[in-house]
């Protein structure tokens, strides 16, 4: 069926891409374990002007699916390939793991790079650094200013793992000690800088990758003042992170306009997985979080702003299964790139159905199957799918999870919404009772 599917997106995404003219700017914002609850069109008590005011004037993207962890998003993201294809099924890349997003298919920056376009990076990289073909400046990307783990202290970009602690940040290939500034002021620095100093002579792709919002939860007291009346701490320094990734968007969006690009510029924003409610994340009404193959874990929040969007479709509200790795051909293909040259994709263009001109063709998303996560129950067949595997598959408005859902470090937790914040409740879910769960997904 899957092999289907390929021969499908190989075709649909070579018609596309030869009758593309457009080369429009590419600004990609990844946040980092940002709930659905925790953006204001969502209704969420967390304040977000811009954010809200971009998506109401683009097209929120309300069937929209990611991962539910850091590195499997990002290299489906990159690879526009199932994380099953490239041994990334697993877990994140730990930082002393010699692993990271296989060299043997382009990646999204490849081949807007390949399609004429100036590549800047600009944050969490995350997909591997054990040697030196595994970094973004080896990966399509011209300039890279970041960190190439999964997290770290804002300010002085220190990372602990194990017994091993230090720096981690680079200016290109070079490690840099870039000490004291609250990284969400200092990324948005960077990246306005690439845009005033854009030089005109070729389309610009940036991917920015936040560290906002995940943990550990730290920002500038100024933005936590007007969340005094949020009574769970986390919760409330969370909300505080947000407000500045909100302010941070906001000031980039203002220097592209200053710099006259911004009506040719096409801004995609995404979350990278569910929000981690035990550091301050909410994802209601949807259940789950951050590393669960539950709604919560996996449908993001995300929306594109663009000129070119059909107006139509402007403000309005897109309930097209849609998918991480659908960036990849949707984005390249834009760009009036190839696709020649990767791997077989199971990312699907998305672009005539992000302008309102045809249903989409994602009928399917695999979430995930990892054999190496620890086995839930005995498998309920014989002869066919074994169900005590961790996975999760959706096909139209039915999912299917086997295996365990959750990760077991929250085996015994579940947090329950309450005024603006939420508790706990620690006697409800033992998550390796199930063996296998079906979950209705009511799509309006
Ligand atoms: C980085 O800079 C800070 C502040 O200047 C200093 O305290 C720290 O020792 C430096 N770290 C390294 C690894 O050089
Ligand atoms: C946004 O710009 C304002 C005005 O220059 C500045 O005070 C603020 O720190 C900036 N915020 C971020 C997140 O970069
Ligand atoms: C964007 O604005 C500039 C300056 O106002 C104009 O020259 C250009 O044609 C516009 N581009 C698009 C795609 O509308
Ligand atoms: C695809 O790439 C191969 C090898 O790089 C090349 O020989 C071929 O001409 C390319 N095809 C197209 C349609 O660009
Ligand atoms: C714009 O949207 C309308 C209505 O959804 C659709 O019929 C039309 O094909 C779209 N135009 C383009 C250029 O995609
Ligand atoms: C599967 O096969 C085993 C071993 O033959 C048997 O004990 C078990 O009852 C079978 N289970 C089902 C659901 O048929
Ligand atoms: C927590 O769950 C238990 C078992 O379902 C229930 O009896 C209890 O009322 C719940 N606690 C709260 C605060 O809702």
């Amino acid at each position: 069926m899957s092999c289907v599917l390929c021969v499908l997106v190989g075709m649909v995404s070579f018609l596309f891409v030869t009758g593309t003219e457009a080369t429009p700017h590419i600004l990609f914002v990844l946040a980092d374990d940002y709930g659905y609850h925790d953006i204001g069109y969502h209704g969420s008590e967390i304040k977000t002007p811009t954010l809200d005011k971009l998506a109401l004037e683009g097209l929120r993207l309300e069937n929209y699916y990611v991962q539910p962890i850091c590195t499997p998003t990002r290299s489906q993201l990159m690879s526009g390939r199932y994380q099953i294809h490239t041994g990334l099924q697993h877990d994140i890349i730990w930082p002393t793991q010699p692993n990271g997003l296989p060299l043997n298919s382009p990646t999204l920056a490849d081949k807007l790079r390949e399609a004429g376009y100036s590549t800047h990076m600009v944050g969490k990289w995350h997909l591997g650094m054990y040697k030196k073909d595994y970094l973004p400046t080896s990966r399509g990307f011209d300039t890279y200013f970041g960190y190439l783990t999964g997290s770290e202290d804002y300010f002085t970009r220190n990372r602990c793992y194990e017994s091993y602690c230090g720096v981690d940040f680079r200016d290109n290939l070079e490690p840099v000690n870039q000490t004291g500034e609250y990284s969400t002021h200092l990324f948005t620095e960077k990246v306005i800088n690439l845009i005033q100093n854009y030089d005109g002579s070729k389309p610009l792709f940036i991917y920015l990758a936040f560290q906002s919002v995940h943990s550990p939860l730290q920002v500038p007291e100024t933005y936590t003042q007007p969340y005094r009346h949020i009574k769970d701490q986390h919760r409330r320094i969370y909300a505080g992170m947000v407000s500045a990734m909100d302010e941070a968007v906001r000031n980039i969006t203002e220097a592209l306009q200053a710099e006259g690009i911004w009506n040719n510029t096409i801004l995609v924003f995404s979350t990278d997985n569910g929000g981690e409610i035990l550091d301050g994340g909410n994802n209601w009404p949807l259940r789950g979080w951050k590393h669960s193959l539950w709604e919560g874990g996996v449908h993001g929040v995300g929306f594109i702003h663009s000129p070119f969007l059909n107006d139509t479709v402007k403000g309005t509200v897109s309930r097209d299964l849609m998918h991480v790795t659908d960036w990849f051909p949707t984005l390249v293909s834009l760009a009036g790139g190839s696709l020649n040259g990767t791997l077989p994709l199971d990312g699907i263009d998305q672009w005539e159905t992000i302008n309102g001109a045809k249903i989409s063709l994602r009928k399917e998303i695999l979430h995930n199957i990892d054999p190496l996560f620890k086995r839930s129950g005995k498998p309920i067949y014989n002869g066919t799918f074994d169900t005590s595997v961790r996975a999760a598959l959706r096909a139209e408005d039915w999912k299917i999870i086997t295996g365990n859902p959750v990760e077991c470090m929250y085996n015994s937790m579940l947090l329950l919404p309450s005024g603006n914040g939420y508790q706990l409740n620690a006697s409800i879910i033992v998550c390796c009772l199930y063996p296998m769960v079906t979950e209705y997904l009511e799509i309006n």
